[in-house]
């Protein structure tokens, strides 16, 4: 494709002059650009938190000495997770994005992760094939669930809410190893100032559940739970800690539970599905 042609993708010569380097808080402008383009529904972090959490986490695409886009990673124990993958659409189908994945990859191998996953939209054709051509597989499908907090009244549930506990630090690595989350991704939603995590223990309940809840964004996830009874008491208790018009939970393994608030009334912004594969 002719540079300057009015197709999205490349207006820049492919792969060529393609420079990567790790994120600065200078770079907020273009985060300000490119977080809305994951179309997540989140409102764009702040500057300030660009600053302290971000940008530390991210690798930068640079074309001609302008920020193109860039990839935001964590590493949880052996398991690398991509957050933020987001190349301008100018700049699109120029490797950039594959450049990005492949130097994030490699950081990971180097920091001792034998795996790695994400999250993409079941509908974007585009991040779904750079993703598998990297030999990333969807794992399972996740329901993005949006609705009032009055919702969850509506909602029968036989668990007592004092059965719902903020667990322990071994409580904590038991759930993540239970729901094969990343090691330390609940200690690290915990820790965050705008964070909480909450669940259901199978010794005490017969079932077991585990959620977040991020204040900011009025949502949960990780989200899990093992019936549709854990998922609706978790929800209970999350509830009761909803300040905003509208909060959210992503649903991952009770198809009937997310059958139930759909049919209570949520709103489903998007579906997406959750990828691994090996490093
Ligand atoms: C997904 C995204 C990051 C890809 O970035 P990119 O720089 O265009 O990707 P690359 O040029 O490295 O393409 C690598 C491969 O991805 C696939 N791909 C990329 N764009 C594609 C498209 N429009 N249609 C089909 N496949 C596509 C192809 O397999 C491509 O390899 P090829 O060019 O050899 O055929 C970019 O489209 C983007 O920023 N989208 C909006 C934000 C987003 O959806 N992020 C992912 C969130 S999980």
């Amino acid at each position: 494709m002719r540079p300057g042609s009015t197709d999205p993708g490349r207006r820049y010569p492919a792969a060529v002059g393609i420079r990567l380097r790790p994120g600065l808080p200078a770079d907020y402008p273009g985060f300000e650009r490119w977080f809305p383009m994951l179309e997540s529904g989140d409102p764009t972090p702040s500057a300030q938190r660009w600053r302290d959490e971000l940008c530390g986490s991210s690798t930068v695409a640079e074309f001609d000495g302008r920020a193109v886009g860039y990839c935001m990673a964590q590493v949880f124990g052996r398991d690398g997770y991509i957050r933020h993958l987001v190349v301008e659409p100018e700049a699109r189908r120029t490797g950039a994005g594959r450049a990005l994945l492949l130097h994030v990859a490699s950081e990971m191998t180097a920091a001792g992760c034998s795996s790695w996953r994400l999250n993409v939209r079941d509908d974007n054709a585009p991040a779904l094939a750079l993703y598998a051509s990297l030999g990333l597989q969807v794992h399972h499908a996740c329901t993005s669930l949006r609705f009032p907090p009055a919702l969850v009244d509506r909602l029968a549930t036989g668990v007592r809410s004092q059965d719902v506990v903020a667990p322990d630090g071994d409580q904590i690595s038991g759930l993540e190893e239970r729901f094969e989350l990343p090691t330390g991704q609940l200690a690290s939603s915990r820790a965050h100032p705008s964070g909480l995590v909450l669940a259901l223990l199978g010794e005490e309940v017969g079932s077991w559940g585990v959620a977040t809840f991020e204040h900011a964004r009025q949502g949960s996830f990780p989200f899990r739970a093992e019936s549709e009874e854990t998922a609706t008491a978790l929800l209970h208790a999350l509830r009761r800690h909803a300040t905003g018009p509208e909060m959210g939970v992503v649903s991952e393994d009770v198809d009937a539970f997310t059958l139930r608030l759909i049919e209570a009334g949520a709103r489903v912004p998007f579906r997406f599905v959750h990828m691994r594969g090996p490093l």
